[in-house]
């Protein structure tokens, strides 16, 4: 029994932003699962660990065929599901993950060493903010940042640091179950910091010319920058 999760965690991947029907569809018609990508899965679900949702799996295996990265970076590994994903449809991508709960890192261990049978994945342990300055500068394709949300407008600046020209910042969950859209007295007082978190971030990347950015309305809403110069200055207002 997994104690990092509880029965209630996670509501917004249960309040889906586009109609609930079409989510259906995407869940049950786009290939599922087999082997043990389906066994990671199951386990993630009965255990209410937040893994990247079924859509989002169709569409990451699409883009990791498509890009086939050199060099990933992940922030969120939980237990390992999305990074044994993207090395299994990107076979030759070198994948370094980022998780600083032990629970999470002792299962993502096992499941590397069953599962990443090509040696690709990295784990490194602890707090993003204090590995991301210790990792060369221009080195990644492909980052997938899935962890603290009201965070991600703190790890950005130094992630993109870490990323080539050309390449591609993927953050999952930006859209907060839909509040993202709405007026701040109308969330609930314990979503506000995400909510503002979101909300700089937005502000910094949406219109901004170093980045080319892009909203998908999946799963609780990606956010897609493509870094177009060598150095991103965003403009990032304090709170
Ligand atoms: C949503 S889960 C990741 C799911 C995984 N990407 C997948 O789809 O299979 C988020 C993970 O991020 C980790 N995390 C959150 N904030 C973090 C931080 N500041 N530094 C390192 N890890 C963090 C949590 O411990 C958790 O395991």
């Amino acid at each position: 029994m997994v104690e990092s999760y509880s029965k209630n965690a996670n509501h917004n991947m249960r309040r889906p932003v586009v109609k609930e029907e079409i989510v259906e569809l995407m869940r049950t018609r786009q290939a599922q699962n087999t082997g043990f990508l389906k066994e990671l899965e199951d386990f993630a679900r009965k255990e209410n660990i937040p893994i990247i949702p079924h859509e989002t799996t169709a569409y990451f295996r699409l883009l990791m065929q498509v890009l086939q990265p050199a060099a990933i970076l992940e922030i969120g590994t939980a237990i390992g599901y999305s990074a044994l994903l993207m090395a299994e449809h990107s076979p030759t991508s070198k994948i370094t993950t980022i998780d600083r709960n032990e629970e999470m890192i002792g299962l993502a261990k096992e499941n590397f060493a069953k599962y990443d049978r090509r040696h690709q994945i990295e784990l490194l342990e602890g707090e993003a903010m204090d590995i991301l300055p210790n990792l060369e500068d221009d080195s990644y394709d492909f980052v997938f940042m899935d962890s603290a949300k009201s965070k991600y407008i703190v790890f950005l600046p130094e992630v993109l640091k870490k990323v080539k020209v050309g390449g591609v910042v993927v953050l999952d969950d930006v859209f907060q179950g839909g509040d993202v859209a709405r007026d701040i007295m109308d969330v609930r007082r314990g979503q506000r910091t995400i909510y503002r978190g979101l909300q700089r971030l937005f502000d910094a990347t949406l219109d901004h010319p170093d980045v080319t950015a892009s909203l998908v309305p999946m799963s609780d809403g990606l956010l897609m920058l493509r870094k177009n110069v060598e150095t991103v200055c965003l403009d990032i207002e304090e709170n």
